[in-house]
């Protein structure tokens, strides 16, 4: 080889790494090929295509739009200039709906699509690579040839705006930023307890009574007093049928369908306060201000025909609005018993042989189908329509895990997952200390990247009534734009790569890098965003009877440092590389080190307990709640103690008492025994009533040791607990330990009702 071009391979390939490196597009595509050479848009770039499609016409004004917000160029259309931007619809087999193909060279942008929508798509990965502020730079593309096509065809992002109203702007800004990672479904919540949001002419006390509210902002949600009469209600809104019909003509043009979600039978309090005639007991009730649901009606009446009429011409006026397929009628978390106690749901269930209110429930949801379908629409709902009986057409939403989804895939009905691990964009990405209150759970970035909206369950076949996941965003402590950007971004970007790019294509740390481009974007642009998840995920793993943990961050680049002793880590402290044996009870602390600084608001943090039950099987004469499973069956011997996080490391127990039995596996000197235990007001989880100690040395006969009552004040709002009973030396076998539920409290939104055992570790020393 010949010295100079040695030389010149040598200066040019830190330029190449360079390009390639810039090129950054979310969410990855199918294939991405990257050149040498870029294309420069300028005073003599013009935008080509056939003029009698009007929806390159459309496309071409969105590219032109979005060109002029960031520089001082107006791209003619159709004038011969040096260089040409061409777009053309064409039959292209291989990259189907929504795909494009875009080549970039120096002279012309060529970009190819079946549809209008792959057009937009194509340009929204050019955008990507231009300017997100304005500049007075010509804008430079790297040139490159992209195939891409979508993996999911329902890519969507639902937004609750009845717990908080969220006007046609920063409707629009949420619209923008699914455009922008090709995401296509908006599911829009417009009905809730807390307000109703759309016009309908024909009810408008709708809006008028159900849109208000007595404005109790200043407090948590589940604090807020009910309104009392003569308050005035004044936090609210709706969205005119006109203001409706705008955005759902802004989203369009962004390749945006709009699925409205109209709630029934449940959540409608806000109807209820409109037309008090349309609930069981007709009282009159004002428009709810948070979660305080007592006495009052939350449900239409199953039995009223006029219900019925009433949701017809509601749902007439919506489907004249909305050209969406879907018409989400909601149908989750109804509260079947004032259906119990209603002398017409009764009679309803009597005269149509419905064995109980579930089946009522299924009734409504498929009379509401049927007209659904006579106006050549289709339904979809929550995952709670399976029950009774579905729909006959109906489409479901997997939110309650995916159980839901997998059980309708199955009986051939397509399915949207939005399982609330990791679907919900309400929960903690970070924290939770540190992170504005959200409502609970921990949802993190890498959680959201890592799903795969396929369950396992499924056969290929019924793989293909998946139609695509969703994340949700309910508000109930989500109140301004700015609280609202922090939690979609960046997790709605992690969505879109699950649900665009191919499975095989996804990266975890490629994304990363590539994410660090929209971090930069946002900061210019002014949008809050989660810059990460700093705290430390702490694994702990049995393997062959010990105990080891991994330590690992989500953090590009990030380190951990960590300590056993208690002490908060430093850079002084142990640098973590491999998984850590854990051979005592330590309490183990982990910080994310991010270029020689110590990150987070707060150390990630785990209690080990080192005691003679650990690796022995227990037994529960109550099933544990398949929510709450924990590491698995061993999670209340495995010496990892819960923390206040409610979803990890607890076994939880809703009605029935937690009856736990170990065999130690051979007889023991013991003289305590303890179980943990979390109380958490505000999620029903209460420590509980009684703890009662068992010990036997032939697993028959047991004998008490002690029945300790909760000590804690029942109204503490987070409380952990050990119930300990201490004792002279005994030879046992065998120990039971039988923790009673508490009833929730009087003042408490589940007053007299059962309350949750969350427990883990039985502790036997
Ligand atoms: C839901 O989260 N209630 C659908
Ligand atoms: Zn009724």
């Amino acid at each position: 080889m010949k010295k100079q071009l040695l030389i010149l391979l040598i200066l040019l390939c830190p330029f190449l790494l360079v390009a390639r490196q810039n090129v950054s597009i979310i969410p990855q595509p199918v294939s991405l090929e990257v050149h040498s050479g870029s294309f420069i848009i300028d005073e003599n770039t013009s935008i080509q295509f056939n003029a009698t499609q009007d929806e390159l016409k459309e496309a071409a004004d969105f590219f032109a739009a979005a060109v002029r917000t960031i520089s001082a160029y107006d791209l003619p259309y159709q004038l011969k200039k040096a260089k040409t931007i061409e777009l053309k619809l064409e039959e292209i087999e291989s990259i189907g709906k929504e795909g494009y193909l875009l080549d970039v060279t120096p002279q012309n942008i060529r970009l190819r699509a079946n549809d209008k929508a792959g057009i937009i798509y194509g340009m929204q990965s050019l955008l990507q690579l231009l300017p997100v502020i304005r500049t007075n730079a010509v804008l430079e593309i790297p040139c490159l040839s992209v195939t891409d096509y979508p993996r999911f065809q329902w890519r969507g992002m639902h937004l609750d705006v009845s717990r908080h109203f969220f006007g046609p702007e920063v409707v629009k800004e949420y619209i923008d930023l699914m455009a922008s990672y090709k995401l296509n479904t908006f599911h829009w919540h417009l009905v809730d307890d807390q307000g109703w949001r759309i016009e309908i002419k024909k009810y408008p006390k709708l809006t008028d009574v159900g849109a208000w509210r007595v404005d109790q902002n200043h407090l948590e949600w589940s604090d807020r007093p009910q309104a009392k009469p003569g308050e005035e209600p004044t936090y609210g809104g709706y969205y005119t049928q006109e203001q409706i019909k705008e955005i759902i003509d802004y989203a369009a043009e962004r390749n945006i369908t709009i699925v409205p979600e109209i709630e029934m039978p449940g959540h409608v309090a806000s109807a209820i306060a409109s037309y008090p005639e349309l609930s069981c007991t007709q009282k009159t009730q004002l428009p709810l201000t948070g979660g305080d649901y007592s006495n009052m009606s939350s449900n239409y009446c199953a039995g009223n025909e006029e219900v019925y009429h009433f949701l017809e011409d509601v749902l007439s006026e919506v489907i004249d609005l909305f050209p969406s397929t879907y018409i989400h009628i909601g149908g989750d978390e109804v509260n079947k018993g004032p259906w119990k106690e209603c002398e017409r749901c009764q009679a309803r269930m009597k005269e149509e042989k419905l064995k109980d209110e579930n089946e009522l429930q299924s009734y409504f949801i498929t009379r509401m189908e049927k007209f659904i379908i006579s106006k050549g629409r289709k339904m979809i709902g929550w995952d709670e329509i399976l029950e009774g009986g579905l729909a006959p057409e109906a489409t479901v939403m997997s939110w309650r895990g995916e159980a839901g989804g997998i059980e309708a895939a199955k009986m051939k009905h397509d399915v949207v997952m939005t399982p609330g691990n990791p679907c919900y964009f309400d929960h903690y990405q970070a924290g939770p200390e540190g992170e504005p209150v959200a409502i609970g759970g921990f949802n993190t970035l890498k959680k959201v990247y890592a799903y795969e909206p396929i369950p396992e369950e499924l056969t290929a076949e019924e793989a293909h009534f998946a139609l695509g996941a969703q994340a949700n965003v309910w508000t109930e402590y989500i109140t301004t734009a700015e609280h609202l950007e922090y939690m979609v971004l960046p997790r709605m970007v992690a969505l879109a790569e699950v649900v665009w790019t191919p499975k095989e294509n996804k990266d975890w740390d490629s994304f990363n890098v590539r994410l660090q481009n929209q971090f930069r974007a946002y900061e210019q642009k002014g949008l809050h965003y989660c810059p990460g998840n700093y705290t430390v995920n702490i694994k702990p793993k049995s393997e062959n009877g010990k105990l080891k943990v991994e330590l690992s961050t989500e953090i590009l680049n990030g380190e951990v440092y960590y300590t056993l002793d208690g002490s908060e880590p430093t850079l002084q402290s142990e640098k973590y590389t491999t998984p850590i044996e854990i051979n005592s009870s330590v309490v183990l602390k982990a910080s994310t080190v991010l270029y020689g600084k110590v990150k987070g608001y707060k150390p990630a943090e785990q209690n080990f307990v080192m005691h003679q039950a650990i690796g022995r099987a227990v037994e529960y004469t109550n099933p544990v709640s398949p929510y709450y499973q924990a590491d698995g069956p061993n999670t209340l011997t495995d010496g990892v103690r819960g923390t206040e996080a409610v979803g990890k490391f607890w076994h939880g127990f809703s009605d029935k008492s937690l009856i736990a039995t170990i065999d130690l596996g051979e007889t023991k000197t013991i003289q305590s025994i303890a179980l943990g235990c979390l109380q958490k007001y505000r999620d029903w989880i209460f420590l509980p009533e009684s703890v009662t100690f068992e010990v036997s040395t032939d697993g028959k006969s047991f004998a008490e040791i002690e029945s300790l009552k909760n000590p804690v004040d029942i109204n503490a709002p987070v409380a952990l607990h050990d119930f300990k009973t201490e004792f002279a030396a005994q030879k046992v076998r065998y120990i039971r330990v039988t923790a009673k539920n508490n009833v929730c409290p009087p003042g408490h939104n589940g007053a007299g009702k059962t309350a949750w055992i969350f427990a883990d570790e039985i502790v036997v020393n």
